[in-house]
């Protein structure tokens, strides 16, 4: 997650561009930069200063050698691809274009190689072919508004850039795909900014840019332009209020802000565990695990609570396929209880977003007690768990204020498989052609979920549905199964409407008793080697009446038609990363559907964010 600001003046803008960076370092501070369009003497040109480091390192930096100017963008780095130094902070600059970015650009290893023979590369960005795109364009004669247009085209992957052009002053060009970014409207100025925090000390009103939308800023103007570059006009949103409101930016709640950040969350948490610029996960040293040897771990135990759990639950399926390790998955209020039957060369993990669920701590402390490795995969580094376990994993999800976990789970699950592939590498179980392919996989996946979540307004219809139900079911096989139990849980919490999640192949042995005519069941089954039989059992439920909702791709909503009384299509996504991309659209129907019933959504009743109690 990194932050952007741009502001299109009439004044000097520097240290306007460095106090919107501070609003914005919660987003990164690995590096920050400014690039300005300098005019001295009626003569302009494109200038930057960037540093390592925080903020105050950049102002110390302009201080000795100033820079400013009208028209200015700035960035403050989380780095994803490439060391956290100097020559990887943005702005990126490639002949005339300077240019900042937030998120991933999964292509950009063949746009480097179609251009290394004409381009110089300086850095281990994945930035910076943008920069040499557009530029490229330009010398073949578009006008900078077109070079940037063309070049969007030529870009896969979830991101958010802003792009000044030396020669081309007066305009700012913007774009947003899977990443957020804002435009802010000021009285004879234009903004942009990641979110309405970088702009609040510029204006009040704010312009949500949409998936996939373009636009050129000027001073007096705003242009945007869908996807297909076509003008649209979007809604101005006046932020008030609080920052805490300002937070939630044009999100009716929290926790629907949480499910659309996670292209981002999940790219950061990427960050952590894969180096994308070599196309390769992270060794354990390079994850500063130092003493963890996956080869000689002969048994895992993922211990957690709710969420946390069945992300655990999910990587079971992943230690065991990808890593040939043998995983024990347990419900932390349980597992001390039960008195497991340890193995010496076992780890013991704990999975929790806070890092305080006092029933994963307490399994914690009972594994360290039977002297066992212990490592926890936490989401605030400064909480108890990862202090006290031998090893402590960030998932890097960033601040989860909704009481249902939704982003956490995601970067739970991300970070698992990461660790899952980490594991099977170092076992010797993944080929290094199958390493590529699966860290393409990951790579893959913000843009993915950025896709899903255009399913919003489908699902949103679907959930009307299922707001009037008493009961529901969720099915699943394989991954998907502690898929669904996740899916239940987080109607349950939220709408308060009963729900169960099964193995799908389980309800027959006895919950098939509880269908009805109308009961809702959804059915989770992206296109796998388990799908016909999941298919079979979706029959079941449907010849009893049964209104069957089928959670699937392009291929199993062919296969499966006229089978389901509903199909949401998800993007085609390879069977490893499926459950991550399959998340957002349970998440999401059950947000919707407890809109519909109007339910404290952010602050459910009864539930407490974080369970310190035994
Ligand atoms: O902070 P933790 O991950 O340890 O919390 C575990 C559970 O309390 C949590 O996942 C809970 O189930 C959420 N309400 C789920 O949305």
């Amino acid at each position: 997650m990194c932050g952007i600001i741009g502001i299109a003046g009439t004044k000097p803008v520097t240290d306007r561009l460095l106090e919107g960076l501070k609003r914005l370092e919660y987003r990164g501070y690995d590096s920050a930069g400014i690039a300005v369009i300098e005019k001295n003497n009626h003569v302009s040109g494109l200038v930057r200063r960037r540093a390592k480091g925080k903020i105050r390192n950049l102002e110390e930096r302009i201080e000795l050698e100033p820079a400013d100017g009208l028209f200015g963008i700035a960035h403050t780095r989380w780095a994803t691809h490439g060391a956290p130094n100097e020559i990887n902070a943005h702005p990126h600059f490639a002949g005339r274009v300077g240019l900042v970015h937030n998120g991933i650009i999964e292509n950009f290893t063949s746009l480097r190689d179609e251009l290394k023979h004409t381009r110089d590369f300086v850095t281990q960005t994945d930035t910076e072919v943008v920069a040499h795109l557009i530029d490229e364009a330009m010398k073949s004669g578009l006008s900078g508004k077109d070079a940037f247009a063309a070049s969007l085209k030529k870009l896969t992957g979830a991101f958010a850039l802003g792009v000044v052009i030396d020669g081309v002053d007066g305009q700012i060009f913007a774009a947003r795909r899977g990443s957020p970014l804002a435009i802010g409207l000021g009285d004879g100025e234009n903004y942009i900014g990641s979110d309405a925090i970088a702009l609040a000390s510029l204006t009040t009103r704010v312009i949500y840019l949409e998936e996939g939308d373009w636009a050129v800023v000027t001073t007096d103007n705003v242009e945007i332009f869908d996807l297909n570059d076509t003008p649209v006009k979007r809604d101005i949103t006046i932020v008030t209020g609080s920052l805490a409101a300002a937070e939630k930016g044009n999100y009716r709640h929290f926790m629907l802000k949480e499910i659309y950040e996670q292209p981002e969350t999940v790219s950061h948490t990427l960050t952590h565990y894969v180096d994308a610029f070599n196309h390769k996960i992270k060794t354990p040293s390079e994850l500063e695990l130092k003493d963890l040897d996956f080869a000689k771990i002969e048994r895992l135990s993922l211990i957690a609570c709710g969420t946390a759990a069945y992300a655990a639950y999910v990587a079971k399926y992943w230690f065991e396929q990808l890593a040939e390790m043998p995983v024990d998955v347990d419900i932390a209020s349980e597992f001390r209880y039960r008195k497991p039957a340890l193995i010496k060369n076992s780890v013991a993990m704990v999975v929790s977003q806070s890092g305080e669920t006092a029933d994963t701590l307490a399994a914690l402390r009972y594994a360290q007690s039977k002297d066992l490795q212990t490592a926890a995969l936490v989401n605030v580094m400064s909480s108890t768990m990862a202090r006290e376990a031998d090893f402590a994993l960030p998932i890097n999800a960033g601040p989860e204020i909704g009481v249902a976990s939704t982003k956490a789970f995601t970067s739970q699950l991300t970070a698992l498989l990461s660790l899952a592939i980490c594991a099977g590498v170092q076992r010797g179980h993944i080929s290094e052609t199958y390493e590529q392919k699966l860290i393409a996989s990951l790579t893959q996946m913000p843009r993915l979920i950025a896709e899903t979540l255009t399913l919003d307004d489908d699902i949103e219809k679907l959930a009307h549905d299922l707001s009037k139900a008493k009961n529901a079911f969720y099915l699943g096989r394989g991954m998907h199964f502690p898929l669904a139990l996740e899916g239940a849980l987080k109607l349950k919490e939220i709408s308060y409407i009963h729900a169960e999640g099964y193995a799908a192949g389980e309800l027959k042995h006895g919950p098939i008793a509880l269908i009805e005519e109308g009961t809702p069941v959804i059915v989770i089954a992206p296109t796998d080697e388990l799908f016909e039989k999941t298919v079979s059992n979706m029959q079941e439920v449907s010849t009893r009446g049964a209104k069957v909702l089928l959670i699937t791709d392009k291929e199993g909503a062919r296969k499966a038609k006229g089978m389901a009384n509903d199909i949401l299509i998800c993007p085609d996504v390879c069977v490893e990363t499926a459950p991550i991309v399959y998340a957002i659209t349970i998440q999401l129907l059950s947000y919707h559907a407890a809109v519909h019933l109007g339910t404290d959504v952010d602050q459910p009743r009864n539930l407490a964010k974080s369970v310190t109690v035994e």
